[in-house]
């Protein structure tokens, strides 16, 4: 008999990650037959860690912090997206025995917004808070939705500066300081800071969501972040967490290993259930 696929999560710290979790419920759901573990590993072991997976039969890892850098640097080919993020949380075992590095954060991203929350990006004037990582594995699946004009808004300007300049090539995008953002209106604002994970907001000026404008952290716990708490304030009916991200990034690598793409609806109902019964 066959040995079952295996699949798996690494990252540090890894002992709260969902992923194993989300992934055993899509397999049910799917009807696939494979298992998926969460390994700490730290940076330094990386390169090790990833080739004994692979070299003892395993089909596909999630990379999370600190390696999704690390990951681009390993895999031996890369899709486009990855490419433009220069980060990879999705490695996948192809049939030529090589290893595909995808990034999926940014598309999960986006699905989350249109098709669970229905909040479009056409022609929205969108607001990025953050430069980082986080911000770069983003940028590109959002300006594939052509908004009108795309701001990155970040307390070191030059690397929002930078960032808005690698990626003029696909859209409106253009990098500022948080005191430039006084008078500017937005219908999205997506905190991508790791400033909200400690409690922290970035300094925002009043005003800056428009009326019927959307809020969303790409950072997500048991209680609402920072700046949930603060798109509250502004009034919006949507000011969202990241949860509904992690679950349709993790939809889209199953899809890459697996070919099947789960429902994500009663994963993500399932996960926001039990974090409001904690
Ligand atoms: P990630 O991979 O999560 O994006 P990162 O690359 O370290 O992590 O980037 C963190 C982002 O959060 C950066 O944009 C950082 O701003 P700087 O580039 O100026 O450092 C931002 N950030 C972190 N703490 C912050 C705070 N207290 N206020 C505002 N921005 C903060």
């Amino acid at each position: 008999m066959p040995a079952i696929d295996r699949y798996a999560v690494f990252g540090s710290p890894i002992n709260h990650s969902k992923s194993p979790k989300i992934h055993r419920l899509f397999a049910e759901q799917t009807a696939q037959s494979l298992s998926y573990e969460a390994q700490e590993v730290k940076a330094e072991s990386f390169d090790e860690a990833v080739s004994a997976f692979f070299a003892a039969g395993g089909k596909g890892l999630n990379c999370t912090v600190p390696l999704k850098e690390l990951a681009y640097r390993f895999a031996s080919h890369k899709t486009e997206r990855a490419e433009r993020s220069k980060a990879i949380n999705t490695l996948a075992l192809q049939a030529d025995g090589t290893i595909l590095g995808d990034n999926t954060d940014g598309c999960g991203l986006v699905r989350d917004l249109l098709n669970n929350h229905r909040i479009m990006l056409a022609g929205k004037r969108i607001l990025i808070l953050g430069a980082g990582g986080a911000t770069r594995g983003i940028l590109g699946p959002i300006l594939e939705e052509a908004p009108s004009e795309l701001v990155i808004a970040n307390r070191t300007v030059e690397k929002a500066e930078g960032l808005a300049e690698e990626f003029e090539c696909l859209g409106s995008i253009s990098g500022c300081g948080f005191e430039t953002l006084s008078g500017r209106q937005f219908d999205l604002i997506l905190n991508a800071t790791s400033a909200s994970l400690s409690g922290e907001l970035p300094p925002l000026p009043e005003h800056l969501l428009a009326d019927e404008g959307s809020c969303y952290d790409l950072a997500y716990g048991n209680e609402p972040t920072a700046f949930v708490r603060w798109g509250i304030v502004q009034g919006t009916q949507k000011s969202l967490d990241g949860l509904g991200m992690l679950v349709e990034q993790a939809a889209e690598a199953f899809f890459i290993w697996r070919g099947i793409r789960p429902q994500t609806y009663p994963v993500i109902d399932l996960l926001d259930r039990e974090r409001k019964s904690r």
